[in-house]
């Protein structure tokens, strides 16, 4: 008699208060549809002893309920805070996972601009230090300082070099706008020096980026965000992709900056051409296979990419971000419901895909 496959997902908790509870509600629910035992957990939930875990399970009327479940054969990690606990236990070896830890920013940035399969879509990329911002602001008309480890368009500058001005356009860590500008690039410099002191994250450090000309609509930046993800085969696929257009005047395009969600077709389409959007969406694509293939072969396993794309104004693909524990509500702001829903259930396949050939692996060498 076949037992249930028992899925486990791993996230931050405190109390009954989770950090992404509607999509880890659609998460288990659509692990319980595909027939897996399916709950979250947290650090505090781990209880070796008794090799059990408390689980958590949508409550019937809103909320969570707990109980005790077995051990899981397969977890899928949706940790995104760098607590000790977590650390300490992803890297224990007291489950299989999903999906393997993956790096900083500014490492991944680091190993792609290398790479020589993925390097020719990634913009020059330096780490900060004295004189880089004069020197990358000699080489290109827009420049990007943004931190190696930060996260939804914290703390994030873009120079422009605009006649004989500078000018430059920040989000600080609380995504408050800042803006100044100046008439020398060592003014800049200067200016950068303090910021990158101010907004600094823990011991982290800064990239200095070549900036993409990615204003496709005036005055405003419009990115790609792509959903690359494992199915139910185990083989990468594009589950779809979206474009997130910044409010009027801003520097970065992210929705928690007030940012919204619009069609990647239409909107490159109204700029370049159907014929053009299709080379576009195809170069993507590829992009994003190259670039899942690459990292996986980097960091181990893993299980599904958001990558932040740039299509710049003249229609060239750029790739400024990889996501590891991407979101993806981007579908569901489109109102692009059956992609939102594919994007949900296709870690649920992937993770029944992992169990069923390792169960299978495990069976063959204990000859059971
Ligand atoms: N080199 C660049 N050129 C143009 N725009 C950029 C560049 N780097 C970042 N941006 C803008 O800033 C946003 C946030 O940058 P990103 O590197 O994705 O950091 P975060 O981790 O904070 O999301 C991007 O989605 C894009 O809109
Ligand atoms: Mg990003």
């Amino acid at each position: 008699m076949a037992t249930k496959p028992i899925l486990g997902i791993l996230t931050w908790r405190e109390g009954k208060r989770f950090e992404e509870p509607g999509y880890l509600r659609r998460l288990v629910l659509a692990g319980r549809q595909m027939g897996a035992e399916t709950f979250l957990f947290s650090h505090q939930d781990v209880f070796l002893s008794q090799k059990k875990i408390r689980g958590f399970v949508p409550a019937k009327g809103g909320g969570w309920e707990s109980r005790m479940f077995p051990w899981p054969e397969l977890v899928i990690d949706r940790y995104r805070k760098r607590v000790k606990e977590y650390m300490r236990l992803r890297h224990s070896g007291l489950f299989s996972f999903a999906n393997s830890p993956f790096s900083k920013k500014w490492r991944v940035t680091e190993f792609l601009s290398k790479h020589d399969r993925v390097k020719r879509w990634v913009p020059e990329t330096r780490l900060y230090a004295r004189g880089s911002v004069k020197a990358m602001l000699s080489r290109y008309p827009i420049v990007y300082v943004k931190p190696g480890n930060g996260t939804g368009g914290r703390s994030i500058v873009k120079i422009a070099a605009q006649g004989k001005q500078y000018l430059v356009q920040g989000r600080d860590r609380r995504l408050l706008q800042k803006k100044a500008s100046f008439s020398s690039a060592e003014a800049v410099e200067r200016w950068i020096q303090r910021w990158v002191r101010e907004q600094r994250i823990r011991d982290g450090n800064f990239l200095v980026q070549q900036g993409l000309d990615l204003a496709l609509v005036p005055n405003r930046v419009a990115d790609v965000r792509l959903l690359i993800q494992k199915n139910g085969a185990g083989e990468w696929d594009v589950t779809g992709c979206g474009v997130r257009l910044g409010p009027v005047g801003s520097s970065i395009s992210n929705l928690h900056g007030g940012g919204e969600a619009i069609s990647f077709s239409r909107f490159v389409a109204k700029r370049f051409g159907a014929e053009r959007t299709r080379q576009i969406q195809q170069e993507c694509s590829q992009m994003a296979h190259e670039v899942a293939a690459v990292l996986e072969e980097k960091f181990g396993r893993m299980m599904e990419f958001g990558l932040d794309v740039g299509v710049d104004v003249q229609g060239r693909v750029w790739l400024i971000e990889v996501n590891p524990k991407p979101g993806r509500e981007i579908f569901r702001q489109m109102g692009d419901r059956e992609t939102y829903a594919e994007a949900i259930a296709r870690p649920v396949s992937f993770a029944l895909h992992v169990i069923s050939t390792e169960g299978r692996q495990r069976a063959r060498h204990t000859g059971t």
